[in-house]
């Protein structure tokens, strides 16, 4: 991606922020003093948040208990319920008519659901999986399209303590199997398929394959009948979710659980081995997905239309495609489909019709719709648009641009937001009615958050890169990896002595102290805003039959960010005429093993890999070859210098 943070480093706009009395934070000053309060009192200040927006059945007593850090405890001896936050208190303060969620299918049906009936079918689907015998503590795997099915199941769990792990529905029956095993799940929930592109994408089918070999823990699947493909049921273990909610009371009580009960593991991949489940725990997550809504996206629920166009597989999806926007009571947008169909003004023609005012999206869609043209946005009406949101990856000033002008017409400030999979929700980003932005710089951490540029001795540095840390603990972070704390301290607490949160990201700031993201500084890739581990996808390859050896690193890409590249050595010698074939058998392979999202845009194949004296791959040089630039490794120790030749050569 050097390109694209080259022209970031020159970007000197700056964008005041309009100003707006209304808005929840409104001004730099506020921001300010809330930034202060949390320095000079850090407890207290969460102690009035968690009492002044949540709803506790009984109170906590210790705000934050940091005898066993790394693994830090908020809010102990509180307890409360999720989905009572997200929906029975909303309904308690008169807002039950109010839309939940407005859900467009890809064909263009919409359903739009109350806060009321929401709650109805949270509660009844709740009572199911009673029915089915889950209690608090039970893993349960939802593998979903995006159907308001997906956001039930979620906090149905929530409302009986039973623990969620979403797996995008693009995900492999293998993948769907290494989860399922990993949390040992007692149930799935699922959907005969998904719309995608005017066809069905098939889901029961995937989890049938899945359930085909071990896990032995999987006792029922709920199956959603919604995209009406053909499945076979197994009646020994499958259920019709309808005729399963049909026969339960719309109204179950809300279990009132441990500030720190589980609520969810999410799967995301690191630098090694398989992807890790994040953990992340009730009061605390729950506090600041409503915190951020509020801050970050001003939203005024009573009349804001909120979009997050992710899908729930994601932790964006998690926070702000369902917790976020219901824990404060607001409108969510979901959209089952894919962003250009059946053309690139999809996404334009669906704020238009819902009156979406808070838009949020990745930079790749931003990059994709800016090469579809101008036309698409301005054949729909985008004046309720409000306010936008980016989030995955860097986005380049060029699109920020874009977005700003083409989509926001100008008039619509925006939020580059910075945070991951085990942040929960937002760390940095401008707050949009108070902070000057910069296209390409995520700008200030969020108050309460302590960010900081550091060293490989965890000192700060201003103006050079380094690395991006979190020096306090915060409510929402991961609680976290499910069943193997030492990774959980080996990942994150290994480089400054435990003191502080190693992100797994590089950063600069610059004179005015704002953040800019300069990519994972680990073999994490980012292709599309999804995050990807080099050896998840070598050991992918390296699971085909005719493969000896494989490197995985990422190349420059103007849409996706990061494009996959493998280098591959096979037991067998083949020529270029054959080359084709197997890179397609390959990468098929990978789509078997992981998902499509993980399929290798390029694969070069070589009689060996560049490796130094030692036998460590040379990464650099590969990323070199990858990218197409000159070589900056200096290869005179490499024993087969034929082979860097060979590889830039192949295709
Ligand atoms: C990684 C986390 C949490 C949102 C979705 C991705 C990159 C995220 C930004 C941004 C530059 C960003 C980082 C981070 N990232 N947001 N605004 N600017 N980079 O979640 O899959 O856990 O990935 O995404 O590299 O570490 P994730």
């Amino acid at each position: 991606m050097s390109e694209t943070i080259e022209s970031i480093l020159e970007e000197h706009r700056i964008f005041e922020p309009s100003s707006n009395h209304q808005a929840n934070i409104a001004s730099m000053e506020q921001y300010k003093s809330l930034c202060s309060e949390f320095s000079n009192n850090f407890e207290a200040t969460w102690e009035r948040l968690a009492n002044e927006h949540l709803s506790w059945k009984t109170p906590f007593s210790q705000v934050l208990n940091q005898q066993q850090a790394p693994f830090f405890r908020w809010f102990e001896d509180g307890k409360l319920n999720l989905s009572d936050n997200c929906l029975d208190r909303h309904i308690a303060a008169g807002s039950g008519e109010r839309n939940a969620i407005i859900w467009e299918g890809e064909a263009g049906e919409v359903r739009r659901i109350s806060y009321h009936s929401l709650l109805a079918d949270v509660c009844r689907a709740a009572n199911a999986m009673r029915t089915l015998g889950i209690e608090a503590g039970d893993r349960v795997i939802i593998y979903m399209p995006m159907i308001p099915e997906a956001a039930i199941a979620m906090l149905a769990c929530s409302r009986i303590g039973a623990i969620h792990s979403v797996v995008f529905g693009a995900f492999s029956p293998q993948a769907l199997r290494d989860r399922i095993e990993d949390t040992g799940a007692r149930l799935v929930i699922t959907a005969d398929g998904g719309g995608r592109r005017g066809t069905t994408h098939a889901l029961k089918p995937n989890v049938d394959e899945a359930l085909s070999e071990g896990c032995q823990s999987v006792e029922r699947l709920l199956v959603v009948r919604h995209a009406g493909n053909d499945i076979e049921m197994n009646s020994q273990r499958d259920i019709n979710w309808h005729e399963a909610l049909n026969t339960e009371a719309d109204y179950c009580e809300p279990l009132a659980l441990d500030s720190e009960h589980p609520l969810f593991i999410l799967y995301t991949s690191g630098s090694t081995g398989k992807p890790k489940g994040i953990l992340h725990s009730t009061a605390g997550y729950l506090l600041w997905a409503r915190l951020t809504m509020l801050w970050t996206f001003d939203l005024q629920p009573e009349s804001d239309a909120f979009w997050c166009t992710a899908d729930v597989g994601w932790i964006t999806g998690h926070t702000y495609s369902v917790y976020g926007p219901l824990a404060c009571g607001g409108t969510t947008v979901m959209y089952e489909g894919v962003p250009t169909y059946p053309d690139p003004g999809r996404l334009w023609k669906i704020c238009a019709d819902h009156h979406v005012s808070v838009f949020y999206t990745a930079p790749t869609a931003i990059r994709a719709l800016i090469k579809a043209g101008n036309e698409w946005p301005n054949r729909h009406d985008l004046s309720h648009l409000r306010l936008l949101g980016t989030v995955g990856e860097p986005i380049n000033p060029e699109a920020w641009m874009w977005y700003r002008n083409v989509i926001g017409q100008g008039r619509c400030p925006i939020v580059d937001t910075w945070w991951q999979t085990e942040t929960g929700g937002h760390m940095i980003s401008p707050l949009p009615f108070a902070t000057s932005t910069k296209p390409g710089s995520a700008t200030l951490p969020l108050p309460g958050i302590d960010a900081a540029v550091v060293n490989e001795n965890g000192e700060e540095v201003s103006g050079d890169g380094g690395l991006l840390v979190l020096r306090k603990p915060w409510p929402s972070m991961l609680r976290g990896v499910w069943g193997d704390d030492q990774r959980y301290i080996d990942t994150y607490w290994h480089n400054f002595d435990g003191r502080y949160y190693f992100a797994g990201d590089g950063a600069r700031r610059d004179e005015d102290g704002y953040f800019w993201i300069m990519g994972r500084v680990d073999d994490v890739l980012n292709v599309s805003g999804h995050r990807l581990g080099t050896m998840e996808i070598e050991s992918a390859l390296v699971s085909h039959p005719s493969v000896t050896e494989a490197a995985v690193v990422g190349r420059p890409h103007d849409i996706k960010g990061e494009a996959i590249c493998a280098f591959v050595t096979l037991k067998v010698e083949i020529d270029d005429s054959q080359a084709e074939a197997a890179a397609a058998e390959l990468r098929a392979h990978v789509t078997k093993e992981i998902g499509a999202i993980a399929k290798p845009d390029d694969i070069r194949f070589a009689n060996n890999l560049p490796k130094t004296r030692s036998g460590k791959i040379m990464r650099r040089l590969l990323r070199d070859i990858a990218a197409g630039r000159e070589i900056t490794s200096d290869i005179s120790t490499l024993e087969d210098q034929s082979v860097v030749q060979q590889l830039q050569r192949a295709r």
